[in-house]
């Protein structure tokens, strides 16, 4: 059991920290953003994410979590200090770590005794090293600290078992206390016998990328081989299921869709060529990957005018705005590309989310918001099904088409059937299997 500070109390730090608690150590978690801090401090989460606030109370009132803004306090009281705060793309694409760095310097300036400075966050390959520079030069005494590399992949909706099971646990460090250290951290993984990859630290920065940017790939790619079974007659579902069948390549993240994205896969994808560039050479894949990409967002807008050619002064019923179901996260989320260039083209937008208004709202304050999926459908020309929510799945088909001008629906991630949804009324598109009936 070890005295935990998490540094950024996002969707990482959150659930890190409650996850980590619950393994039984004592987390105090920290945010500058003393809003945050007050929700939490008074039993609300700031952020949606199944399954987290009972996990989150349980700790709470073990006496195991807590939460505060008083950084330096918490840090001086740590032996292990997770930093868990944004890396956004800078203005090249690069990752922006001017939080990891303020974080360093604060780590340094309150070592009063041996910690170890763990990074969380996704940060570019050399960071661990730099952040060792920095403490190294901004702390005045003797004290020993060590730097580890700790990467997460857990996947927001799912945050919480992704925490508390993890496929893999990834430590990267050049000092074995510190390993050992991190292992007692994670002391129920490891008596479970999780797997631990114990490596460098720039390796395991680097796996870290390598795993976003392959999962980013994966999706890319099923999504041009949809696009060519909406061209040759073929279904993409079947397809991806033969596919997976195989177990070199398994059945995951072969679903396609009006494109990645969420706070992680577009940012981690464009760092990483970054990176690649930085030190002379190229990555050709990934940087397709991230263009294919773009273009499959600017696609749904074609689907759409496959059947309502001209946009100008009709009424596009947009369902679901966070970048994948079971999250209020709207980061980079498709629907912030496909709805200005709905707009640009002439059309009147009315959107609903069953979570994700607030957060979109931010981005986007003067949208048409609507109360539900029948609201968001009322007078209009079209809907766009944007994310796979379940409220989404099983709509009253009649009621909805009674409710429109034009029973026209474009269904980005193929919740519908064609043959049901014809049988109904309605025109429809979906995704890699437009001509299966
Ligand atoms: N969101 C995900 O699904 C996910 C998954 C794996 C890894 N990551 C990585 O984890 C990191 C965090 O991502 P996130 O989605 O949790 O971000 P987030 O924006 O939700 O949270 C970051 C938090 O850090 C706080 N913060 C910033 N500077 C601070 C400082 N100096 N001191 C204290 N707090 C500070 C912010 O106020 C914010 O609450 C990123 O590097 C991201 O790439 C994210």
């Amino acid at each position: 059991m070890k005295n935990i500070c998490v540094v950024g109390t996002g969707y990482v730090g959150l659930v890190s920290g409650t996850g980590l608690a619950d393994f039984g150590n004592n987390v105090v978690c920290v945010d500058i953003n003393k809003e945050k801090i007050d929700m939490l401090l008074n039993g609300k989460i700031p952020i949606y994410e199944p399954g987290l606030k009972e996990v989150l109370d349980r700790n709470v009132q073990a006496g195991r979590l807590s939460f505060s803004t008083e950084v330096d306090k918490a840090i001086q009281a740590a032996d292990v200090v997770f930093s868990a705060v944004g890396t956004p793309p800078g203005k090249g694409g690069e990752a922006d770590l001017d939080a990891v760095w303020k974080v360093g310097e604060t780590f340094a300036k309150n070592l009063n005794s041996y910690k170890i400075f763990v990074n969380k966050s996704t940060v570019p390959v050399g960071t661990g090293k730099k952040v060792y520079q920095l403490i190294s030069e901004k702390k005045n005494n003797t004290v020993g600290f060590d730097v580890v590399s700790n990467p997460e992949f857990l996947r927001e909706g799912s945050a919480v078992g992704d925490f508390l099971r993890p496929d893999r646990v990834v430590i990267g460090s050049s000092s074995a206390k510190a390993a050992e250290i991190m292992k007692d951290v994670y002391r129920p993984l490891y008596l479970r016998e999780t797997p631990v990859v114990e490596t460098n630290i720039e390796t395991a920065e680097l796996i870290k990328y390598a795993s976003n940017a392959f999962l980013a790939v994966k999706i890319t790619f099923i999504n041009e081989i949809a696009n060519l079974c909406d061209i040759v007659g073929g279904d993409v579902h079947i397809v991806a299921k033969a596919m997976g069948l195989d177990g070199r390549i398994s059945p995951k993240f072969l679903h396609p869709g009006p494109g990645y994205g969420g706070s992680c896969f577009p940012k981690d994808t464009l760092a990483l060529t970054q990176i690649f560039r930085e030190h002379g050479i190229s990555t050709k894949l990934v940087e397709a990957a991230v263009e294919v990409n773009e273009n499959q967002k600017r696609l749904v807008v074609g689907k759409t005018k496959q059947l309502l050619p001209d946009l100008k002064d009709k009424t596009i019923a947009i369902l679901g705005l966070s970048f994948k179901p079971n999250t209020d996260d709207t980061r980079e989320s498709p629907a912030k590309t496909i709805i200005p260039i709905l707009e640009d083209a002439g059309a009147h937008v009315q959107v609903f989310d069953p979570v994700a208004m607030e957060d979109f709202r931010r981005d986007f304050p003067k949208l048409d918001y609507r109360i539900s999926p029948y609201h968001a459908a009322e007078n209009a020309h079209a809907i766009v099904l944007l994310t796979e929510w379940n409220e989404f799945r099983d709509m009253n088909l009649e009621k909805l088409k009674n409710t429109m001008i034009e029973p026209n629906f474009i269904d980005t991630r193929n919740v519908y059937n064609k043959r049901i949804m014809n049988s109904h009324g309605f025109r429809y598109v979906g995704m890699g299997r437009s001509l299966i009936d």
